[in-house]
């Protein structure tokens, strides 16, 4: 019986001509919103496996209605949508894609901190509101980068491309604060492990990229904006609810930090009229970390191969509850 596939949303063509060479049976999501929730479990109960994304909410409801899943393969690398102990308990494999976006979202979080630090959104806007003006000496002063410090927390795949990136474009000193301290084999890019209070007080730049759990949830609130420098740049590429959002903008607000770069928000989308998005030294995308060809594509096969994998060998490459083997 060939295997039946639910495909939640429109991706990247190279994962799913792999998944048709193999002659599944594919149903593709073909309109351009999610599934809503009804949606998603009615279609996935007549299906063996799930390639889904950020989108689904794959919780514990579904997952108890849609307990015959073979596997369920996640389009990113953050997999918060989905609630992997239930999932682990139903022995159900989670799939993912990591690394394939490393290097997209390094280079948005680095963009992010120039495009602050020197206003670039707001000097943007001001151009499509007529006031460009004259050459002003005085206006609109941004900061240089050149030997800040840079804080990362979550030292990871991500979090060593933008040091990386930092190091090599502006010398900046990086610290990073992660549960423990990488082994110094890990370490690659000789960041300096410090405390979370180090790592608040010393930052210049402070950019996360930590998953979203519990203990990181909300993690950036008003009191730990506080104990940022006032001239600390913010910058957040990994999920919106990271950081609180109402404390982010007053803390922008009475100037307890200076700079704000989101490329994730909390909600998503943003509503366009969130006083972020008008202040001068804020710059927000929408969560387009991964958003290039080469990163997509390489999304797409790996999620295609952990399908493949699966049913061919028993096996998932990138796997997130590798335990359901051994359990
Ligand atoms: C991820 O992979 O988790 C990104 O947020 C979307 O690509």
């Amino acid at each position: 019986m060939r295997k039946r596939i639910l495909v939640t949303r429109k991706y990247p063509t190279s994962g799913i001509k792999m998944l048709k060479k193999e002659n599944f049976s594919l149903t593709l999501w073909q309109k351009d919103r999610p599934m809503n929730p009804d949606e998603l479990s009615k279609m996935a109960m007549e299906h063996n496996a799930l390639l889904c994304t950020l989108t689904d909410a794959i919780d514990s409801r579904f997952l108890d209605q849609c307990s015959h899943l073979d596997i369920i393969s996640q389009f990113a690398v953050g997999f918060d949508n989905i609630d992997t102990d239930t999932a682990t308990r139903l022995g159900i494999p989670i799939g993912f894609t990591p690394d394939a976006m490393s290097e997209a979202t390094a280079d948005i979080a680095f963009g992010l901190m120039i495009a602050v630090a020197r206003k670039m959104f707001f000097n943007h806007r001001s151009i499509l509101s007529g006031d460009w003006g004259y050459f002003n000496p005085t206006g609109h002063l941004g900061c240089e980068l050149k030997n800040k410090t840079l804080g990362i927390f979550g030292l990871g795949r991500i979090g060593k491309k933008m040091a990386k990136r930092c190091m090599g474009a502006f010398d900046m000193d990086v610290i990073y604060h992660n549960r423990n301290p990488l082994p110094e084999t890990q370490n690659t890019s000789n960041a300096k492990y410090v405390s979370f209070e180090d790592l608040l007080t010393q930052s210049d730049v402070l950019s996360v990229h930590c998953a979203l759990t519990p203990e990181t949830k909300h993690l950036f609130n008003w009191d730990v904006f506080k104990k940022m420098k006032p001239t600390a740049i913010f910058i957040n590429t990994s999920r919106g609810p990271v950081h609180h959002e109402k404390d982010l903008y007053q803390a922008m607000k009475s100037n307890e930090i200076w700079g704000v770069g989101l490329d994730v928000t909390d909600p998503e989308p943003m509503v366009k009229v969130n006083p972020l998005l008008f202040m001068e030294n804020v710059c927000i995308l929408p969560h387009i970390g991964s958003a290039t060809k080469e990163a997509r594509n390489q999304m797409s096969i790996m999620a295609a191969k952990n399908i493949i994998e699966f049913y061919k060998t028993g096996n998932v490459p990138t796997i997130v509850n590798p335990q359901v083997f051994s359990s």
